[in-house]
C-alpha cells in the first residue's frame, strides 16, 4: 500500500482511511466502548492509520472512544477531529454552526481532553459559519499550528472559493466532502479549489452512506432508530430509495466482473480519481473494514469507469435536506 500525503502536510497516510462516526452515532444504536476499541486497535493492525472523528459525533463520545483506543499508541495514527456544529446539550439537536475564536478554544481543549492526546493531527472547521468570515476562523485555527495543538488545518464542505481565502491566511490542507459514484457534484463546485491550492480530498461516505455496498434492498432497510430512516436523507427516502437501489445493480454488475464486492468498487472509483484523494469509509465491523482495503489492489477499466460515471446524475435525492443545505458548498 502506498501512503498518500495530505495536502503538503508531511502527514502521510493510508488511502483508505476509517470514517468513525458510525461507532458512537447516526447508523442505529452505538457500539460498545470494548467492541469498539477492539475494531479501531484490528484496523491499526491491518495498516490503517487515518480515524476521522468530530465533537459532533456522540457528543463527545466518539473521541472519548478514540482517546481509549489510542491513547497508549499515539504515534501510530493520525487522528482528525472537528468543531463548529453546535448542539443541545439536553436534545442533542442541532442548533447551528459557531466559527468563533471563543468556540473554537473551548472546542479544541475539550477534544484534546476526550482523545487523550496533546496534539490534533488535522483539525478542521466541521461547517463553514455563514456568519463569521472564514479568514477570522483560519486565522484563530492557525494559532493552534502555532502553539503545538494542532499539526494541520482542514475545512469540511467548504466552497472552493471558500478554500482558496482559506489557504490565503494559513495552508488548508484538507477539504473533507461527501465524494462518491452517487456524490459528484464536489466535481464542480470544490475540487478545482482543493487542487488549485494542493490540499487533498478527503471522501467521505464514499459508500453511499452503505447504499453502494449492496447490504441494503427492498426488503432489507436502515433499521428503525438509524437516521437514514429519517428525514434526514432523501436518497433513502420512499421512492428514492428503490429507484437508488436500482442503480446499485450497475455498481454489483461491475463488481461481479471483476471479482469484487460493490464496496470495494465503490471505493475504487473514489480512490481513482486522483492521487490527491483520501477515502475515509465508514464501518463498525472487522470483515467490513477488511474487505473495504482490498479496494486498494483492485483498478477498474476505462470502460468500467464510464459505467459507473454515469451513475451519479440519475440518483434521485438531494445529499442533505433542504434545511441542512446552507453550509454544504458553503
Ligand atoms: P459514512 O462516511 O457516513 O460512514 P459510508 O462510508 O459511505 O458512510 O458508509 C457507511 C455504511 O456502510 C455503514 O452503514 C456501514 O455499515 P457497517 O457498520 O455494518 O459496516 C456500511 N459498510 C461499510 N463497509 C461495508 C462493507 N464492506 N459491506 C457492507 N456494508 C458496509
Amino acid at each position: 500500500m502506498i501512503k498518500r500525503e495530505i495536502g503538503h502536510s508531511g502527514l502521510f497516510v493510508n488511502p483508505v482511511g476509517l470514517g468513525c462516526m458510525g461507532l458512537s452515532e447516526f447508523y442505529g444504536p452505538a457500539v460498545t466502548v470494548e467492541a469498539g476499541v477492539s475494531l479501531l486497535h484490528s484496523a491499526i493492525d491491518e495498516g490503517v492509520n487515518h480515524f476521522d472523528t468530530a465533537e459532533l459525533y456522540g457528543m463527545g463520545a466518539n473521541e472519548r472512544l478514540l482517546g481509549e483506543a489510542f491513547h497508549d499508541r499515539r504515534d501510530k495514527v493520525i487522528i482528525a477531529t472537528k468543531f463548529g456544529p453546535t448542539r443541545d446539550p439536553k436534545t442533542g439537536a442541532m442548533t447551528g454552526v459557531d466559527g468563533s475564536e471563543k468556540n473554537m478554544r473551548r472546542a479544541v481543549e475539550q477534544s484534546l481532553k476526550h482523545l487523550r492526546t496533546d496534539y490534533i493531527d488535522l483539525y478542521y472547521l466541521h461547517r463553514v459559519d455563514l456568519d463569521t468570515p472564514i479568514e477570522e476562523t483560519v486565522g484563530a485555527m492557525a494559532k493552534l499550528v502555532d502553539e503545538g495543538k494542532v499539526r494541520a488545518l482542514g475545512l469540511s464542505e467548504a466552497s472552493g472559493a471558500t478554500l482558496v481565502k482559506a489557504n490565503a491566511v494559513h495552508p488548508i490542507a484538507a477539504l473533507q466532502s461527501e465524494y462518491s459514484i452517487f456524490s459528484r457534484d464536489i466535481e464542480d463546485t470544490q475540487l478545482g479549489g482543493v487542487r488549485e491550492i494542493g490540499a487533498s480530498l478527503v471522501a467521505y461516505s464514499p459508500l453511499g452512506r452503505g447504499m453502494l455496498t449492496g447490504a441494503f434492498t427492498r426488503d432489507h432497510k436502515p433499521a428503525d432508530g438509524d437516521f437514514r430512516r429519517g428525514q434526514f436523507q432523501p436518497r433513502f427516502a420512499e421512492g428514492a430509495y428503490e429507484a437508488n437501489l436500482d442503480l446499485v445493480e450497475e455498481v454489483k454488475a461491475v463488481a461481479d466482473a471483476l471479482g469484487a464486492t460493490p464496496s470495494q468498487v465503490a471505493l475504487a472509483w473514489v480512490l481513482g480519481r486522483g492521487e490527491d484523494i483520501l477515502t475515509i469509509p465508514g464501518t463498525t465491523k472487522l470483515a467490513n473494514l477488511e474487505t473495504n482495503l482490498g479496494a486498494l489492489e483492485l483498478r477498474l477499466t476505462d470502460n468500467q469507469t464510464e459505467r459507473l460515471n454515469a451513475l451519479a446524475d440519475k440518483v434521485s435525492g438531494a445529499r442533505y435536506p433542504s434545511a441542512r443545505s446552507a453550509n454544504i458548498n458553503a
